[in-house]
């Protein structure tokens, strides 16, 4: 199964899902595999397909929860990770609603926001689950070009990575920012 491409199929992220390939790596190595991972912004599973692939080549079957307002997971995604015994969880729900509600299920070993990407908001977000994530979970955002400018979160317990910025080439502000738990 040749997860990256199928994944470039199912994303906006035209075939730029590996943009996520270091910091999920990363935090994938940082954090006990019984720490779920968490997608904000499942949509048809792109980004998700390439968790599941990553996770698997390092021979992890951690849980992995994902969430959208729009929709429930697909049976095609599903059944790959029945068929790789990956447990997973899905909401269908609102991304503040989630997590005010659900953020504190788990211990999370992965963060990705690509759903609300407005600063304000997404900031809120990040700070409210920053309590629940596994010492050295990378919590990842999309889109962040869309803000008007990064806010410091080392208060909530979040150093950035610089290294794991990604900015697109010609495009004056990156479009992907990581940040390590401490
Ligand atoms: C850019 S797409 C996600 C793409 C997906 N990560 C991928 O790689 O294919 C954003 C998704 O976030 C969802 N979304 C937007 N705002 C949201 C919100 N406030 N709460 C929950 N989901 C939201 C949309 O329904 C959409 O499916």
């Amino acid at each position: 199964m040749d997860y990256t491409t199928l994944a470039g199929e199912k994303s906006d992220h035209a075939g730029r899902v590996n943009e996520l390939e270091s910091a999920l790596v990363r935090s994938l190595k940082s954090t006990p595999e019984s720490c779920p991972t968490l997608e904000i912004g499942f949509r048809e599973g792109g980004s998700t397909i390439y968790t599941l692939g990553t996770m698997l080549s390092l021979g992890q079957h951690r849980k992995m929860v994902t969430m959208d307002v729009g929709g429930s997971m697909n049976d095609e995604i599903a059944g790959l990770m029945d068929s790789n015994a990956v447990p997973h969880e899905n909401y269908s729900m609102t991304q503040e609603d989630f997590i005010r509600e659900k953020a504190g299920l788990y211990t999370w070993g992965w963060v990705y926001f690509d759903a609300d990407h407005r600063q304000n908001e997404c900031s809120r977000d990040m700070k409210l689950i920053a309590p629940y994530l596994a010492e050295g979970c990378i919590l990842a955002v999309d889109d962040v070009n869309l803000w008007d400018e990064v806010p410091d979160f080392s208060d909530a317990g979040l150093k950035l990575v610089p290294e794991l910025t990604y900015q697109e080439p010609g495009h004056p502000k990156p479009h992907f920012m990581a940040w390590v738990k401490q």
